[in-house]
């Protein structure tokens, strides 16, 4: 049956509300026919109807959507063997460019000056009756701060943390809640704020009031009657304001505390007052995607040590407990959060450094539920103290971005399968909100570095548009005019080198180029190129600068200044200090100058500019032979050896002839020397196993992948890592951290996703599926063999639908299955080097290894 699989607007199939005049519409097919062709297609949208000759996407174009309003869009679709299909979707516009009726509020008498804590969390009232009967109701809210709305006792949406983190003082997020169901005759709005990312104590250095000196809160309630009448009550003076609700703390790192006993009765409330905070963000409807509750843990493990229950949730992430407690009046219960327990059993924060990751809840008497709302851990262990076992029920749930999958890779080697599991573990920790670093310890910070190089991982496992679209506007707030970009976004207080990033850095700055294009070679728009553009080439130009300072001819693109502000081979296992690891910048830098301006260069041909297109292919060409000049010996071999010098410029295709060829053998022998172990930090391992297995050195590759010596990945699963760890050498053979004092302050976390970016490996080679042009129009199916892996199996969704690559030997036949989406070819090379180019369709053949081909079958 011919069939719409999948029909989006903005990238979501649901709950879409919009602020964009015109939003783009996306949809795939399928079929149990071969070869289908779609000969026509046509949008209804409101008034307007369109056919679509081309594409499978449409960006709208009709009559100016009104704000507020409800609408349906239809699609119809024939193929050529005259079947037809539709589907429908239903989107709303949210309040476009109509001003707020509202107005920011606060509790004019507070003064909020201490450092580095958060400040007192404010409550918001507002007491309002429906006159009359309701058709519909709609709040429109947001916050400086963190808040979380209840009508009537009940929380509203399932969203956590709303308005969500982004660089304040240009873009901030409204969200939308249809609260029409929970609507009485009298009602009562109570909106909690934090002082979240905007105003709580945030980034190691704990500051505070980097956005404004306390909380707002901003909203719209808008009220739809049967007999026709709308009315809106924006906050205003009429609100109420209190600070002495049941929350008494919540800080994101320290947690919450929490006085059960405090009902809205017991508080004091006063009229609220107007703020003006001295800036003007633009608001918009949410474009990002809300953090929502998903995995629950129950305890795989109770134990008593010492005066603590000690619950372990089998599994590392990002998240908040649920608590069940039968309690007594006054009755104080601490909990404590950890990743990793000491030998003794005990819950080891060590290395949480300033995060107090606790929650202090206060019982009233009898059966009580809480969660957290304004924190969330990184933890896969938690304690509670105060409240024996039979009194206490305990569940744990993951926290993160509502991320659609988009790829599963499983194969017959148990192991990598654990591996795999731990990088998706490892992005869900992390895409809180943001994409960040780690989740427990003092940052849980927009790192640049990290997903820069973990993108294309992320884009086969996860759809990524709005999360990272979301987050990619902010860096282009953020960037700074001479085109540097912090290495955290949104900063939010921080700066590198502590105040201003005015200088390029390398790999980290990157993610301006290597996100865009992760996401445009899995979805294939241009338009996040085109958004990102400028930033782009500023950031270029900035490393062109900042590579060429102080020096001249070739050695100008040769990027040896101020290594100690870069990060190098941040992590690398084969030297244990950060300054060793800093101090190969000039290999990293370079190699990223060339890596970044070839990109630029292709991004420019895409998007028609053909003077950058030449200007930075000359650009990546000068870095590259300064790389050969100055750091090998002409001939492919390093002055300095270590692995990462030879990924990237192998990867990055910085080699002229046999040079290529020559240092790949380099690494191979380095790789070989070095039993099969690890020795990348963070700019190398995403490429390493490329590097190899494309030049010939499969075997090496395959040794490493499946090396369970430490450092590798292999070993951190041996361990019983349950998530992607920050450093390679984070435990011991015997479950110690070694990790002492190497200039990083004891950085260790066991929730940080860089090194996870083999997971591209996985797909690309051992699954075999990689574009040929972006967003899979063209893609090719090449399975890697090796390792001894004698199945593996790779799903993507695109653009068109989804990719299957699922092969297997056994007794010496190699078969494989594969799934070519609608609209999309697939090139396919089989093991005996046989070529096929094949429509959409599914497709089965089989051949003898080392014999011809036998299929199809
Ligand atoms: C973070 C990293 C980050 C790095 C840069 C660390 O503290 O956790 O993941 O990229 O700093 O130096």
């Amino acid at each position: 049956m011919f069939k719409i699989s999948r029909f989006t607007i903005e990238d979501l199939e649901r709950g879409c509300v919009t602020d964009n005049a015109t939003p783009v519409f996306k949809w795939s097919y399928e079929s149990d026919r071969n070869e289908v062709k779609v000969t026509s297609q046509k949008i209804v949208i409101g008034s307007m109807e369109k056919e679509i000759r081309e594409g499978q996407s449409f960006t709208y174009d009709g009559e100016k959507l009104l704000p507020c309003t409800r609408y349906e869009a239809q699609l119809f679709a024939v193929s050529d063997s005259g079947e037809t299909a539709e589907k429908t979707l239903s989107f709303e516009t949210g309040k476009m460019d109509q001003g707020w009726t509202g107005k920011f509020i606060t509790d004019g008498d507070y003064v909020f000056t201490e450092k580095k804590v958060s400040p007192k969390v404010m409550a918001f009232r507002k007491k309002f009756d429906a006159k009359g009967k309701i058709r519909r109701a709609v709040i429109y809210s947001t916050a400086i701060g963190m808040y979380r709305l209840d009508l009537n006792g009940s929380k509203v949406g399932e969203d956590f943390f709303a308005p969500g983190f982004t660089s304040y003082k240009t873009n901030l997020q409204y969200q939308t809640f249809d609260v029409t169901d929970m609507l009485k005759e009298n009602n009562t709005l109570l909106a909690t704020v934090s002082g979240g990312w905007a105003v709580g104590s945030f980034v190691f250095s704990r500051v505070n009031r980097v956005t404004a000196d306390k909380q707002g809160f901003l909203c719209e309630i808008h009220l739809y009657y049967e007999d026709g009448r709308r009315e809106v009550i924006g906050s205003d003076e009429s609100f109420e304001v209190s600070m002495n609700g049941p929350v008494l703390s919540a800080d994101i790192y320290d947690g919450e505390e929490i006085d059960a006993r405090i009902t809205e009765d017991d508080m004091t409330f006063k009229k609220a007052s107007y703020y003006d905070f001295g800036f003007m963000p633009h608001i918009s409807a949410q474009y990002g995607l809300p953090v929502r509750e998903h995995e629950t843990f129950e305890a795989v493990s109770v134990k008593s040590v010492k005066d603590e229950l000690i619950y372990d949730f089998g599994q590392n992430f990002a998240g908040i407990v649920h608590l069940e407690i039968d309690g007594s009046d006054g009755q104080e219960i601490l909990v404590r959060h950890a990743e990793v327990l000491h030998p003794d059993g005990r819950l080891n924060t060590d290395f949480l450094r300033s995060a107090k990751a606790r929650i202090r809840y206060i019982c009233r008497d009898g059966h009580q539920e809480y969660n957290p709302s304004f924190t969330y851990m990184g933890f896969r262990y938690m304690s509670v103290k105060g409240i024996s076992r039979d009194k206490i029920r305990v569940t744990a749930r993951a926290l993160y971005s509502d991320v659609p999958d988009n790829g599963s890779f499983t194969c017959s080697n148990e192991m990598i399968n654990r591996l795999q599991e731990n990088i998706r573990w490892g992005a869900k920790s992390n895409f809180v909100d943001i994409p960040t670093d780690c989740p427990q310890r003092d940052e849980r910070m927009g790192w640049t570095g990290d997903i820069a190089l973990f993108a294309r991982t992320a884009v086969f496992n996860y759809g990524c548009e709005r999360f990272l679209g979301k987050w990619l506007k902010d860096m282009r707030a953020e960037q700074k005019k001479t085109g540097g970009i912090p290495n955290t976004i949104p900063s939010q207080g921080y700066g590198f080198p502590v105040t201003m990033p005015v200088i390029a850095v390398d790999f980290w700055g990157d993610a301006s180029i290597l996100v865009p294009y992760a996401l445009y070679m899995a979805g294939g728009d241009k338009k996040v190129l085109l958004d990102n553009y400028e930033m782009m080439k500023k950031y270029v130009d900035a490393c062109r600068f900042w590579a060429g300072f102080l020096s001249f001819g070739k050695r100008r693109y040769l990027w040896n200044t101020l290594s100690s502000l870069h990060f190098g081979d941040w992590v690398a296992p084969d030297v244990p200090k950060m300054s060793q690891w800093q101090k190969r910048s000039k290999w990293t830098a370079t190699a990223s100058l060339s890596n970044t301006a070839r990109l630029l260069s292709e991004i420019a041909g895409i998007l028609g500019k053909e003077y950058d297109e030449k200007l930075y292919r000359k650009v990546s060409e000068g870095a590259a032979s300064a790389y050969r000049k100055y750091l090998t010996d002409g001939n492919g071999k390093l002055l300095d050896e270590f692995q990462t010098a030879y990924v990237l410029p192998v990867y990055f295709d910085m080699f002229k002839g046999k040079e290529k060829q020559n240092a790949a053998d380099n690494l191979a022998r380095l790789v070989r020397d070095n039993d099969y172990r690890i020795g990348t930090g963070f700019p190398g391992t995403p490429y390493i196993l490329f590097a190899l297995a494309d030049n010939g050195h499969e075997d090496e590759a395959f040794k490493m992948l499946t090396n369970t010596r430490c450092p590798s990945w292999l070993y951190e699963v041996k361990m019983g890592a349950t998530t992607i760890w920050e450093r390679w050498d984070g435990l011991d053979e015997n479950g110690n951290c070694p990790i002492g004092d190497d200039g990083t302050d004891t950085m260790i976390s066991y929730n940080h996703y860089a090194s996870g970016a083999v997971g591209d490996f996985l797909y690309r080679r051992v699954a075999g599926i990689e574009p040929i042009t972006a967003g899979y129009e063209h893609f090719s199916v090449k399975p890697l063999i090796g390792g001894g892996i004698t199945s593996a199996e790779g799903h993507v969704n695109t653009p068109y639908g989804e990719i299957i690559s699922s092969w297997k030997i056994s007794d010496n036949l190699f078969s494989i299955n594969v799934k070519v989406p609608i609209g999309s070819t697939c090139h396919l090379s089989l093991p005996d080097g046989t070529e096929k180019l094949l429509a959409n369709g599914t497709y089965n053949f089989e051949m003898v290894l080392g014999d011809g081909v036998s299929g199809p079958l």
